[in-house]
């Protein structure tokens, strides 16, 4: 590492902040544009689960509030997407990488939605694992990126209440309700602890020294058990863990290790829905290629 890199290093291990305009080691840059572009990715594809719902939506309420969370979910994709341009990858270049399998997207948006109680385990707890991440990233080093998650984590936060609404009011209601949230969440919780990924060692961790993130995978897992479960187990469902504990003298929640091997071959192209969401953003993509090729002989 030369004397200038690592006193950039020094810099943002100090929780000093980088503008897009400031210089950068190329190896930071890379980190940031990867880290960055995957969140694009994930809000984006995140979108394509609760799509298939909003025509299902059991009430006007439900749907107007449905339709309302994808809207905003897609606009954390542009701001995120923007992030990246700044950073030199156009959006154009994100989107094409995503359609052709080349570049990653959370875990949790590989797999089908089977019934009502999905679309609420997905607003309630998903977006609460996410939210836990991207709290955190309100302390990254890079500015820019660190700014928009103002606006992020705010209207995650309302999405969160959203699906804690949806939950209560099944629970609330038939056996048949209850029983659709339970199947939901036994489906869901392999996936949601998968989703802040394997412990690594903080100092092994380059997104971590680069201060691009500031807490471990574990931790982000440990924060979500800990704000997540009590309530869970609230409301009468049953978590489909039989090791899953909270040790008091230690402060952990102790729990059966995630399948890694699955997460691993989910975020790789692999998922039950990974194929059939990809080419339903590639047909999209050439049904609006002409706008697209409108706007800009406009532009010209
Ligand atoms: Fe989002
Ligand atoms: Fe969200």
């Amino acid at each position: 590492m030369s004397a200038q890199e690592q006193a950039f290093l020094e810099y943002v291990q100090g929780g000093g902040q980088v503008e897009t305009s400031d210089w950068m080691p190329a190896e930071y840059r890379a980190r940031l544009i990867k880290f960055i572009e995957m969140h694009g990715n994930s809000e984006l594809m995140g979108v394509l689960p609760e799509r298939e719902w909003i025509l299902r939506a059991p009430t006007l309420q439900r749907k107007l509030a449905l339709t309302a969370k994808v809207q905003d979910e897609v606009g954390h994709a542009q701001l995120i997407y923007r992030v990246v341009e700044d950073l030199g990858k156009p959006r154009a270049a994100c989107l094409q990488d995503l359609i052709d399998g080349k570049s990653k997207f959370h875990n949790v948006f590989h797999y089908p939605t089977k019934s009502w109680g999905d679309v609420g385990v997905i607003a309630w707890l998903v977006d609460a694992a996410a939210i836990i991440s991207q709290k955190a990233l309100l302390k990254c080093s890079y500015a820019p990126y660190a700014r928009i998650m103002k606006k992020i984590c705010w209207e995650e936060s309302f999405h969160i209440l959203h699906g804690r609404d949806v939950i209560l009011t099944m629970m609330n209601g038939t056996d048949e309700q209850r029983t659709l949230v339970q199947e939901a969440l036994d489906r869901w919780w392999g996936p949601l602890m998968q989703f802040h990924g394997n412990p690594i060692a903080q100092g092994d961790d380059p997104s971590f020294s680069w201060r691009i993130k500031s807490q471990s995978n574990d931790e982000a897992r440990q924060q979500f058990l800990d704000g997540y479960v009590p309530q869970i187990w609230e409301l009468g469902l049953t978590v489909p863990d039989p090791k899953l504990r909270k040790d008091e003298e230690a402060d952990r929640w102790e729990y059966s290790e995630p399948d890694w091997a699955e997460l691993k071959h989910v975020v790789t192209g692999n998922g039950p829905r990974t194929k059939g969401r990809l080419q339903l953003r590639r047909t999209s993509r050439a049904e609006t290629d002409w706008v697209r090729r409108a706007l800009l002989a406009e532009a010209a």
